[in-house]
């Protein structure tokens, strides 16, 4: 076991999964009916971390509730940090906190492989800090890191126009407590947040030892709708199955249906997808690649490739693709007069009919 703290970060406002993060935080939205933050929880845990802070922000009563309904095999502190004002920040806010070597994990981001490896070559190499990369098609898109002719970090560039290289940055760094100096000594971006990548920086300007490793295994941060329904396959594609409702209906492939769920003898379920507790499944197709969670209704409506939380009912609802439905909602074929679509939709939701 390797000695060191963890601190995951559960706050920010998560403005493009909006409306879901209205009433959600981004964290707690489920993947394979799991709250991504558990995820990185368990990666934390699995690296040997015995005391964990996690950065809570907005919807920060929902975040400890959560975390608090499960036993962990450590101890977990809850850090408030206020607005968010940047990653860097949340160091900052943790200071106390942080007095030993530590893992920084977003807790938006999922990794297949976990991060043991990554946090014993930061160990055995003594750096000041450790950063994780994986080669991406986009790198425009991400952090980005230029490297010295040795492989050496040269610097770090956030969504550059030329990107100097295709190695992202993923969301967990390991640091040893100099990192406080450096966020200390940073200005806020043009986006008025202390960056990590420039506190990076200024190790790497100040002679400190920054190293990195290679994430080889598929690495997913969830800052998006479809980045949630990839993570969702990508979980999915490793699904133990295992039926313990009450199924009369044809299953093909890899399922997994939780207790109390029935699924009537007009359904089909197609594999690889996840069913929660006390569902109920009535004439209806679940198709790949969807999850659904605790106490949803899909009666004589198809979905396919979805993430369906908890409470939500689909009733012929035709065939719903590509869509994360949240707790409670509805979708249902208008019976009634006038005809025609009707809708209660909250701010900033949409609608493909
Ligand atoms: P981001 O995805 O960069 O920010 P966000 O969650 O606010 O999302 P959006 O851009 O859609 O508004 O944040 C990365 C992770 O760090 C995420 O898990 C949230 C967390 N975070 C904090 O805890 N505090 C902060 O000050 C910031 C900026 C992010």
């Amino acid at each position: 076991m390797l000695r060191m703290k963890g601190l995951i970060l559960s706050g920010g406002y998560g403005t493009r999964l909006r409306p879901i993060t209205y009433s959600q935080q981004k964290q707690l939205i489920p993947v394979a009916n799991k709250p991504i933050l558990f995820y990185a929880i368990e990666d934390v845990i699995e690296a040997g971390a015995k005391e964990i802070g996690i950065i809570v922000g907005p919807n920060k009563e929902q975040v400890i509730e959560t975390v608090k309904s499960k036993n962990w095999d450590a101890e977990i502190d809850f850090i408030y940090q206020g607005e968010p004002k940047g990653l860097a920040h949340t160091i900052l806010v943790a200071e106390e906190f942080l007095d030993d070597e530590f893992v920084m994990y977003l807790g938006d981001n999922i990794l297949r492989e976990g991060i043991v490896e990554h946090a014993k070559r930061f160990k055995e190499n003594k750096y000041d800090a450790s950063i994780m990369l994986t080669e991406v098609e986009n790198p425009q898109d991400f952090g980005v890191a230029e490297l010295n002719e040795d492989g050496t970090i040269k610097g770090l560039i956030e969504k550059p126009k030329v990107p100097p290289s295709n190695l992202a940055l993923v969301g967990v760094y390991f640091f040893k407590p100099i990192i406080l100096e450096a966020c200390k000594s940073i200005k806020p971006s043009w986006r008025n947040e202390l960056e990590i990548t420039d506190a990076i920086q200024w190790l790497i300007d100040n002679g400190y030892e920054v190293g990195w490793t290679k994430v080889e295994g598929w690495w997913k941060d969830t800052g998006k709708p479809e980045d949630i329904l990839e993570a969702n396959r990508l979980i999915l594609d490793d699904l133990t199955p295992e039926i313990r409702g009450e199924v009369k209906g044809e299953i093909r492939g890899r399922v997994s249906i939780d207790k109390g769920t029935k699924v009537n003898e007009n359904s089909m379920i197609k594999g690889p997808a996840l069913i929660g507790r006390d569902c109920l499944i009535k004439d209806g197709y679940v198709g790949p690649y969807t999850s659904i969670g605790n106490d949803c209704e899909i009666i004589n409506s198809e979905v396919e490739d979805s993430v369906v939380m908890d409470g939500a009912k689909l009733i012929n609802a035709g065939n719903i693709v590509d869509s994360m439905i949240g707790r409670g909602a509805v979708i249902e074929k208008n019976k009634s007069l006038p005809k025609g679509g009707k809708f209660v939709i909250g701010d900033n939701s949409w609608v493909r009919i």
